[in-house]
């Protein structure tokens, strides 16, 4: 059992530290960098990317783009230096004749302007030999495809397959069953800021300024890629205008800027992706593909539960992610069986993407309970009610702390269910049929291994460090709250130093991990300090930490949980689907910082909103390329969308995650929201959507 902290700065509303810069537009972002003292003008990149899905390059002309006035360079896998590894193909920039997919880097300009750069790449000619394109997921019956393979990797090391009693013999002797599949589209992260490097190669030493969740990681994949040693390498990033997990790995931008620069050693290459290009080459969530299989008695209680999930990964490199792994631990039933296939595609490397796994691999689960609470006519919340499990119901082992059921009754109650009609499609209000639906929402509590802190005291002051990343979360104002409380000293006399590999190593900020994880990695280097130097440091006195592994991890299961209640209008003539109330409860142990933690939820959930609603990477087969490639017609939620949109949370006490008692908030939000959507459609309307969004062609 861990200590828990004495909370005094945690819980408070601070406001972010950061704040006042990022809305001045002074905080500085990678692509802004300035140029460092003694290097010479900055140099800017710009690529050519692959115009075909699948093939070779057969003739690439750079002459015209060469002859321009202020071109540097142009590199292309003739002239590309050659990488030390290139094992892991989506980063082998440069470095073949092959293309694996639309929108690939094929060749770098670098000129003395962006304005001259853009120009020169357009004047690079390149002729494919192209071949066929298999770029769709299409089958749902695993019988059909051939292609499909186990994959080699699900993501945190989940098992692929699992199978717990007799999943048949469930469906076969149930009174009640349900078979249905769903589907859940191709997305992409849209952060604000795009993907952008700035690079600096001086003698033997580089210098990288990215937008990026993790410095290290970037630094540790460079080190790799290029062959050098870390100390060679230095990476720095102070803010970033968002990731969602697309900056979580380093993607083909990161490898293009250290080639440009070493290309021209002395100078700042700048680079960044255009919107257009993030579609190819910042990972996408991958199109998931869910065979629902449910078998209850009348009274509700399942007897089995079955997912099995079809999702793609591209032919460059495998990725793959745990979908089925929520329908393990959600509900209590004695036959299970979860399995996970992959088809590899001429597409990009799918990546991260907000709660890659959980989110997409809710949608199908908590539908069908919603089909399944319709077909025996008992009410959805009661039905989850109902298969509550008392432990968890994949390892046997007691959850930390699980308040789902608390969840359930506290949002029905603040979202007014008790009176919901549950006949669909009998409310209809000024035009609109209005309906209400309700979903679960869960997420694990993750705390990753590696991840050291120091702790300083610097004048008046005391300076935590460590090299994680404050997103746009909040980590640079939760962390020195935890900080005070770990020494028990007044937070605004706290400080912590994140985003450079030149601080002590961090964990990636993914996962919802980060505060679980750097949290304790400063705790226990608070106590570390506290023990050599007493309650009366001097100046410089420093100590330092790694995480702490968690004993309790071996005997409970820790997950945040959570319900979203929706209520839904369609336009009766047009079919318009609007979300006029969102309301989520969620128990995430205790809430570090409410501001922050708010802020995440409600982001999260309103990413769920456009999950629902809006958001699909069209891709069309024949080409392999994404056609609705940028904000225009790939829409996210804007203010228009977003009405009464609320997020709660339970004063939850769990004294076994971590010191603080905090749960990760940062994915669960967008956990369960487009099932709740997709619920209450179906409650306005009466039509089952099934495939994800829920535009206006399927409600009509
Ligand atoms: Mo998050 S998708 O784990 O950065």
């Amino acid at each position: 059992m861990t200590d828990v902290l004495e909370p005094r700065a945690i819980g408070r509303d601070l406001l972010r530290r950061d704040g006042g810069l990022k809305v001045r537009g002074t905080a500085v972002y990678a692509d802004e960098t300035p140029v460092p003292e003694g290097a010479g003008p900055p140099a800017y990149c710009r690529v050519v990317t692959s115009t075909v899905a699948r093939g070779r390059i057969v003739d690439l002309d750079t002459t015209a783009a060469e002859a321009l006035d202020g071109v540097q360079r142009v590199l292309t896998h003739a002239t590309a230096e050659h990488l030390a590894s290139t094992e892991d193909r989506e980063l082998a920039v440069l470095q073949d004749a092959e293309v694996g997919f639309r929108g690939q880097i094929v060749a770098a300009v670098l000129a003395d302007s962006d304005e001259i750069a853009r120009e020169a790449a357009g004047l690079v000619e390149v002729r494919y030999a192209a071949e066929a394109t298999n770029a769709e997921l299409r089958a749902e019956l695993r019988a059909d495809r051939t292609d499909l393979y186990t994959p080699e990797k699900v993501n945190a090391g989940h098992e692929t397959d699992t199978a717990t009693g007799n999943m048949d013999d469930a469906l076969a002797l149930a009174p009640v069953t349900l078979e249905r599949t769903y589907r859940t589209p191709m997305q992409h992260n849209n952060p604000m800021e795009p993907h952008a490097t700035s690079a600096l190669w001086t003698g033997t030493h580089l210098t990288l300024w990215d937008s990026t969740q993790s410095v290290h990681r970037v630094r540790d994949t460079v080190v790799q890629v290029f062959g050098l040693a870390p100390e060679q390498v230095r990476v720095v990033c102070p803010y970033v205008g968002g990731g969602f997990g697309s900056k979580g790995t380093p993607h083909a931008n990161v490898v293009t800027a250290a080639l440009a620069a070493r290309a021209l050693p002395g100078r700042l290459v700048r680079f960044a992706l255009t919107r257009q290009e993030m579609f190819a080459l910042a990972g996408h969530r991958t199109p998931t593909i869910q065979r629902l299989q449910l078998a209850a008695e009348r009274d509700g209680t399942l007897r089995g539960i079955a997912i099995d999930v079809v999702e793609q990964t591209s032919k460059v490199k495998e990725f793959a992610e745990q979908t089925g792994v929520p329908t393990r631990t959600m509900y209590a039933a004695p036959n299970r069986r979860t399995t996970h296939r992959l088809a590899a595609l001429d597409v990009p490397v799918p990546s991260w993407m907000r709660a890659p796994g959980e989110c997409p691999g809710m949608f199908g689960p908590e539908v069908a309970l919603d089909e399944l609470a319709v077909e025996l006519g008992i009410d959805p919340v009661e039905l989850r009610i109902r298969n509550e499990p008392e432990v968890d119901p994949e390892t046997g082992r007691p959850f930390s702390s699980r308040n789902l059921v608390a969840c359930l009754r506290a949002g029905a109650e603040r979202f007014g269910w008790a009176d919901r009609d549950p006949e669909p499609g009998t409310r209809r209000v000024d035009g609109w049929w209005v309906g209400t639906g309700v979903a679960a929402s869960v997420y694990p509590t993750i705390r990753m291994t590696k991840s050291t802190a120091t702790v300083r005291r610097e004048g008046d002051r005391y300076v935590g460090r460590i090299g994680a990343a404050d997103l746009g979360t909040g980590a640079y104002t939760v962390l020195p709250q935890i900080l005070a409380d770990a020494l028990g000293v007044d937070e605004a006399r706290v400080d912590v130093l994140l985003g450079d590999t030149d601080l002590p190593e961090a964990s990636v900020a993914g996962g919802s991990s980060g505060t679980t994880t750097w949290g304790s990695a400063l705790v226990e280097a608070a106590r570390e300090f506290r023990d050599e130097f007493g309650d009366d440091p001097r100046e410089g006195d420093e100590a330092a930490a790694d995480v702490p592994p968690n004993p309790a991890e071996q005997e409970y299961v820790m997950s945040a949980f959570g319900a979203q209640f929706a209520e839904v209008r369609v336009h009766a003539d047009t079919g318009e689907v609007r979300v006029p109330r969102l309301y989520g409860v969620f128990a995430c142990g205790r809430i570090v910082n409410p501001r922050t933690a708010r802020s995440q939820l409600l982001g999260g959930m309103t990413m769920g909103l456009g999950m629902a609603l809006h958001e699909q990477s069209l891709l069309d087969p024949r080409t392999g390329a994404v056609v609705n490639h940028d904000l225009a017609e790939y829409h996210v939620p804007a203010n228009a969308d977003v009405a009464d949109l609320q997020a709660h949370w339970l004063d939850e006490d769990d004294p076994y995650v971590n010191p603080m008692g905090s749960k990760g908030v940062g994915e669960i939000g967008i956990v369960g929201t487009a099932a709740a959507v997709a619920n209450a459609a179906w409650h306005a309307t009466g039509v089952r959507v099934r495939d994800l969004p829920i535009t206006l062609d399927k409600v009509l």
